[in-house]
């Protein structure tokens, strides 16, 4: 029996250069697709999961993020006044219970594998999950309580795994692969960032993970990888070399790397067609525009 996952890290420290100049005062996770920000997506999922504790690692100019998270008290007795009891709905998925959240600076943004770092002493010695909210996942059951439920038999650590064309491969980590068991993957080795060609598989790593308390040991070493970051892919690959259990797992679902301005654009397509109140307007429009750019053709 496996100890229960209970803590996430969100490590929301980038610079986000992709989406500059709106990031030099917005932070990337509080953009919004539809009406939500990135990150409301990846609290929900872990509320799914069952995560109670939440560790943002945050940075300058972040503000914005924990002001999101904060009660607002004139705005929610405005709406109440006007008895918009819906709208104070939607604000309690912003509320976080007293104490179940954290945030801890990282300085300089040396690296993913390094702001998960920064969230050692919280953790200390239990199991964690990492959810990157840039990645946003859409599904009927989120990916990350599929990972915990797959976790809760096998143990060790676990990578969302993702299969991409061979050409973009050198965009992502990229799992070595022992055995495949179908849903699941035993891994042998990870690469990150392969040179074109070089790539053990096309089964690429997505951001999110459930890691062992020794991941934070390995970090410890601070050993600078592809592109001079601590890279959270070199420490989940120690495990590996030192003989322990790391399974990728191919979850169910699809995903959006709202990280960059064209998967960002496609979630907000996607999003916005599967909500009812704005389906039939949209899909409408869309419709439009295409017949427009084909008769201009
Ligand atoms: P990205 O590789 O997307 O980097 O980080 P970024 O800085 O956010 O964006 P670009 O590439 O400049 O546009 C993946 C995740 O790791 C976090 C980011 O906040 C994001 O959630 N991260 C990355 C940190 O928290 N600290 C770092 O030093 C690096």
């Amino acid at each position: 029996m496996q100890r229960k996952v209970i803590k996430a890290v969100f490590p929301v420290a980038g610079l986000g250069t992709r989406f500059l100049p709106a990031t030099k005062s917005v932070p990337k996770e509080i953009m919004t697709l539809v009406d939500r920000p990135l990150i409301q997506y990846a609290i929900d999922e872990a509320r799914a999961a069952g995560i109670k504790e939440f560790i943002f690692v945050t940075s300058r100019g972040k503000s914005a993020l924990e002001d999101y998270f904060d009660t607002a008290p004139e705005l929610e007795a405005s709406l109440r006044k006007k008895g918009k009891e819906d709208l104070l709905e939607v604000l309690k998925q912003t509320n976080m219970e007293s104490g179940a959240i954290a945030y801890i600076r990282q300085h300089r943004a040396l690296g993913l594998g390094h702001a998960v770092w920064c969230a050692r002493r919280l953790i200390a010695n239990e199991p964690f999950a990492v959810i990157l909210p840039d990645d946003v996942i859409a599904g009927e059951k989120g990916c990350l309580q599929q990972m915990v439920e797959a976790y809760e038999e096998t143990g060790g650590c676990m990578v969302a795994a993702m299969e991409v064309p061979h050409d973009k491969a050198k965009a992502y980590g990229i799992l070595d692969v022992e055995k495949d068991m179908g849903q699941q993957v035993k891994v042998k080795g990870m690469v990150e960032k392969p040179e074109p060609g070089t790539e053990p598989s096309n089964l690429a790593v997505i951001g999110r993970y459930i890691l062992t308390p020794q991941i934070m040991r390995n970090l410890n070493r601070m050993r600078s990888g592809t592109g001079g970051e601590i890279q959270l892919t070199d420490a989940i690959a120690d495990e590996i070399a030192a003989g322990r259990d790391v399974y990728g797992y191919r979850f169910r679902g699809q995903r959006f790397d709202c990280g960059s301005k064209a998967g960002f654009l496609q979630a907000t397509v996607a999003f916005g067609l599967a909500r009812d109140d704005l389906r039939d307007e949209f899909s409408d429009y869309l419709s439009e525009l295409v017949a427009m750019r084909n008769a201009a053709q």
